[in-house]
């Protein structure tokens, strides 16, 4: 693994008791909700195979169980200490550690594949949505749930004050690591615009690719169909 990769690994695992918590704190429980709408867009049946990438915690897993009992349901992550705590909440082996960047799965095993606050933090997303696409069947759908930026001025202007002094600051605090909670805001910045997410998705075979927004662009759900 290259060591950008290993950096955000390392960096998990060192928040990964606390997560859930400052999740909650700093998004004043709104976190659940937008998995919710995820959840719901994704239209999940009974007789799909589904793939929580990133799953860290598991909560998007919990979230999924408790609206619909899919065929199959796994969860992957790179960090241990992330699925840890997921596998405590829910069944063990519902979980494996795995990259993004190289998933240990077959060719066409999911209906669906979401990936909630984990897209971002992939160093090399062309080579996981590659591998995002080969894993997924034909007709699946891929959902993406991501930190955005909103476009109405006021609200961004508060949002920025917000995003970049009082979250890193609490999630500091609460998880003793403040390098952690600084990169995200960081990261959310650096993150694709639509269009930039648009190109980089269609590149790799995708098509209908659609987005919503939440809460007023803070949080969009991007999904994509791979229909050849
Ligand atoms: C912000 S957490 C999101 C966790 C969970 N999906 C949620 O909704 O709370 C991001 C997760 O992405 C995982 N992650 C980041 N890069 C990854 C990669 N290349 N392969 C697998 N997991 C990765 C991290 O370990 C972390 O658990």
């Amino acid at each position: 693994m290259d060591q950008k990769s290993k950096m955000i690994q390392n960096m998990f695992n060192d928040i990964s008791e606390r997560y859930d918590l400052i999740n909650k704190l700093l998004s004043f429980n709104q976190d659940k909700r937008w998995r919710k709408k995820a959840i719901k867009i994704a239209d999940i049946k009974e007789s799909h195979t589904v793939l929580d990438l990133t799953t860290g915690t598991g909560e998007l897993i919990k979230g999924v169980l408790n609206k619909v009992v899919p065929k199959y349901i796994i969860g992957a992550d790179f960090s241990v200490d992330m699925l840890n705590i997921a596998k405590n909440k829910i069944n063990e082996e519902d979980f494996i550690a795995a990259d993004a960047q190289s998933l240990p799965f077959r060719t066409e095993s999911f209906d669906r594949i979401l990936i909630a606050f984990g897209f971002r933090n992939i160093i090399d997303k062309d080579l996981a949505l590659k591998e995002l696409y080969r894993v997924l069947k034909k007709d699946g759908k891929l959902i993406i749930l991501e930190f955005s930026q909103p476009r109405f001025k006021p609200l961004a202007t508060i949002y920025n004050i917000y995003f970049n002094n009082v979250l890193p600051f609490i999630g500091g605090i609460i998880s003793g690591n403040s390098k952690a909670y600084a990169y995200l805001p960081e990261s959310v910045y650096k993150f694709y615009k639509k269009d930039e997410l648009y190109k980089l998705i269609e590149k790799a075979s995708f098509n209908n690719i659609k987005f919503s927004e939440l809460n007023f662009g803070i949080v969009t759900i991007t999904t994509a169909m791979k229909t050849t």
